[in-house]
């Protein structure tokens, strides 16, 4: 007995030891906000580059459905159907002196389509240039302010109609960062010096308007030096700032090529009763909706204390920020027009609005995110990109669907049930460099993610890891999969799904003669052989039993004879440790797994005692045959000695 109950001691040592080892990437049982699934089976397609890349950029033009990556010294088209590379384009740096101590690469930091022709720029040996590509000709330009010097430093890009607008140093060492208006129709137009103080572009948006154009305007997301110098505030802060479409800056004598109608507010996320906020804007993707007024900005922030959270904001919300808000450190009279409407004619208008926008740009309101007390999601994970689905349900219903990575190319796919996060997978990415660029294809309903070496497209639309029965389906809460005739696969609108709630009663109000007859016949299978597995064990010998994890959502519970044991979980697996077989431990022990309103038989085991006069040898033997079963050969080493 003694033996024994030392034996169990470092049993238990053994596991708390692995459970903390394996369990690195493996989610918890029990814990909250962890992925109800580890998704395998995802990535459809791999395009590799001829050498490690330091910098890669996607384009995905939504128009046309064409996806881009531009890497050093080149553009490729990729082709996601057949997963090839379906165009080469190489754009070597023009610079013919010597790139000092750099090499001379053209590191591509923008692709965009102008009608047919596609615009790239790229560092070129740190002489920015730009490339206009199409069927019959190539026009160059200089590319400084829309191309940044090296790729490391700040910029960001985008396409309005005819125009560009970007973000970049206007200086070799990185600074005179500007938000401009730099090409196309309308008049190049600058930001006023002061208006920003050391500010890291995220995001740009153009937000549309069908009925009324002129009203147009573009959003910027950035975070800056906070201008409050108190020790305890976070040095960082996050803003949205605004300016409209049709603005072309003030007249020839004041303002000329200068934005009369930015504004910036604070982007605020966090918990605002407790003053604890993430101040520090990591990515932004903002979900366009017919009607303006719905268009929703998802911003993943970070922290001082590297947790990251996901807000969502509401472009109404904005909008009214900037039409009501006073002005801050402003307490004059609010001049006529407001300082940042949108006029036709910027250079016409009056002196005194114009000085506003100058002088007092930010607002004294700050701007919330809808769930106002508290963010969206909030997370441990190091998410440094995020796009959002639109996906439509077999309900009819339009759900998003967030997917977040981290450098280290771990995804979760993040469904948003009303103001609350579900957490339906998490896939890792088999590489070993980080991630450098993320976009979606909503049509394909694929996820494109860059890194050094390779191109990853992952398939939303997997859902075979849920194929197991309806209920299995049906749990994902996955609106991408619904359980048909065939499994569970891909939404169709008369498939069996119930993203709201989860709850699997779906699957019974089924009737279909399929569903009835593969039900039955499931449920008779896990109750008789299918799961269960006969194992004779001799007297004395600890042993354990083992179940396999499918949903860390769910209760794992062993039952033997009148009693339940919690189980004990290791990497994706739940176990039942014996100490030492005694004439109770033999018989049935079923593994149950609890989930909403469903409750299964995973596995199934009967142990019977085995005669044998040799204990001692058969105790290693024993415990060799459980722990191969596991997997634990330090656990069966400390064992055997
Ligand atoms: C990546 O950077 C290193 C160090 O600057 C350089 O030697 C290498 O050539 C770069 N790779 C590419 C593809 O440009
Ligand atoms: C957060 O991460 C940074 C580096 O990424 C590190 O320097 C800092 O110590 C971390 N802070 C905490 C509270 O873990
Ligand atoms: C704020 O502005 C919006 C229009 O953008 C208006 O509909 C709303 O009534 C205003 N709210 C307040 C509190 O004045
Ligand atoms: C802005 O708010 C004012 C009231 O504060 C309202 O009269 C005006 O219509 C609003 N403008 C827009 C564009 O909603
Ligand atoms: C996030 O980053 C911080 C600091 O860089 C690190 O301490 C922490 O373990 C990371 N969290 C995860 C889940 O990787
Ligand atoms: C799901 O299982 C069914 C049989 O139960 C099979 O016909 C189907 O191919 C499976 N689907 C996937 C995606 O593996
Ligand atoms: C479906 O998943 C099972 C395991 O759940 C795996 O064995 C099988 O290869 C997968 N099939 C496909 C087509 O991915």
């Amino acid at each position: 007995m003694k033996l024994n109950q030392s034996l169990f001691l470092s049993f238990m040592t053994v596991f708390q030891w692995t459970v903390h080892v394996g369990s690195e990437d493996t989610p918890t049982l029990g814990s909250r906000n962890i992925p109800r699934l580890l998704s395998q089976d995802v990535i459809k397609g791999t395009f590799s580059y001829p050498v490690h890349q330091n910098h890669t950029i996607l384009f995905y033009h939504e128009d046309s459905g064409e996806i881009y990556v531009g890497g050093t010294d080149f553009v490729y088209k990729l082709d996601l159907d057949r997963y090839q590379i379906s165009e080469e384009i190489h754009l070597n740096a023009t610079r013919e002196e010597p790139c000092f101590e750099v090499p001379c690469k053209n590191v591509i930091t923008v692709i965009e389509k102008f009608g047919d022709s596609l615009f790239v720029c790229g560092t070129n040996g740190l002489r920015p240039h730009c490339w206009k590509l199409s069927a019959d000709e190539t026009k160059e330009q200089e590319g400084t302010g829309i191309s940044p010097f090296t790729h490391t430093q700040n910029s960001l890009y985008l396409r309005v109609e005819g125009d560009l607008y970007a973000a970049a140093p206007l200086d070799y060492d990185g600074s005179a960062l500007q938000f401009r208006r730099e090409e196309g129709r309308r008049a190049n137009v600058w930001m006023y010096d002061t208006w920003v103080s050391e500010p890291t572009f995220v995001s740009a948006a153009w937000v549309k308007r069908q009925n009324d154009p002129d009203n147009e305007k573009i959003y910027i997301f950035f975070r800056e030096k906070n201008s409050d110098q108190n020790p305890e505030a976070d040095p960082w802060i996050s803003q949205v700032a605004r300016v409209c479409k049709t603005d072309e800056g003030g007249s020839k004598r004041f303002f000329q090529n200068t934005w009369t109608s930015f504004l910036k507010a604070r982007l605020v996320c966090g918990f605002p009763e407790e003053s604890l906020y993430f101040n520090r804007l990591q990515d932004v993707y903002v979900q366009n909706a017919e009607d303006w007024r719905d268009t929703r900005v998802y911003a993943l922030f970070t922290s001082s204390w590297n947790a990251t959270a996901v807000c969502i904001y509401s472009i109404q919300t904005i909008e009214d920020i900037f039409n009501n808000s006073t002005f801050k450190g402003y307490d004059k009279a609010v001049p006529e027009p407001r300082p940042g409407t949108c006029v036709r004619n910027s250079r016409a208008l009056p002196l005194a609005t114009i000085r506003v926008v100058r002088d007092y740009p930010e607002m004294s309101d700050w701007v919330h995110s809808v769930h106002y007390t508290a963010p969206f999601y909030v997370s441990n994970n190091n998410y440094t990109k995020i796009v959002v689905d639109r996906v439509q349900a077999a309900d009819q219903r339009m759900y998003s669907v967030l997917l977040l990575a981290t450098d280290s190319g771990k995804i979760h796919k993040v469904l948003e049930s009303g103001s609350e996060p579900f957490i339906i997978s998490q896939t890792q990415i088999p590489s070993q460099s980080n991630l450098q660029s993320m976009k979606l294809d909503s049509q394909k309903k694929k996820l494109v993610v860059s890194f050094a070496e390779k191109i990853y497209v992952v398939d939303l639309q997997s859902c075979n890891e849920s194929n197991k029965s309806c209920a299995d389906c049906v749990l994902a809460r996955d609106p991408y999969c619904s359980w048909t005739k065939s499994g569970c696969s891909p939404t169709v609108p008369d498939g069996i799904q119930n993203i709201v709630d989860g709850k699997t009663s779906v699957c019974a109000a089924s009737t279909s003669d399929y569903n009835t007859v593969n039900r039955t016949r499931r449920n008779a299978a896990s109750r008789l052989d299918i799961d269960s597995t006969q194992l004779a064990v001799p007297m004395d010998v600890p042993f354990y039993l083992s179940c396999p994890i499918d949903s860390y959502h769910a209760v794992y519970t062993w039952r033997h004879r009148d009693e339940r044991s919690p189980c004990l979980q290791m990497s994706s697996s739940c176990l039942l440790l014996i100490p030492a077989m005694t004439p109770d431990s033999y018989g049935s022990y079923e593994c149950i797994s609890e989930e909403r309103d469903y409750v299964n038989m995973v596995k199934q085991y009967h142990l019977t005692e085995r005669e044998d006069r040799r204990a001692k040898a058969n105790r290693g033997k024993a415990s060799a045959v459980a722990a191969q079963t596991l997997g634990i050969t330090v656990g069966l080493a400390l064992f055997l000695n």
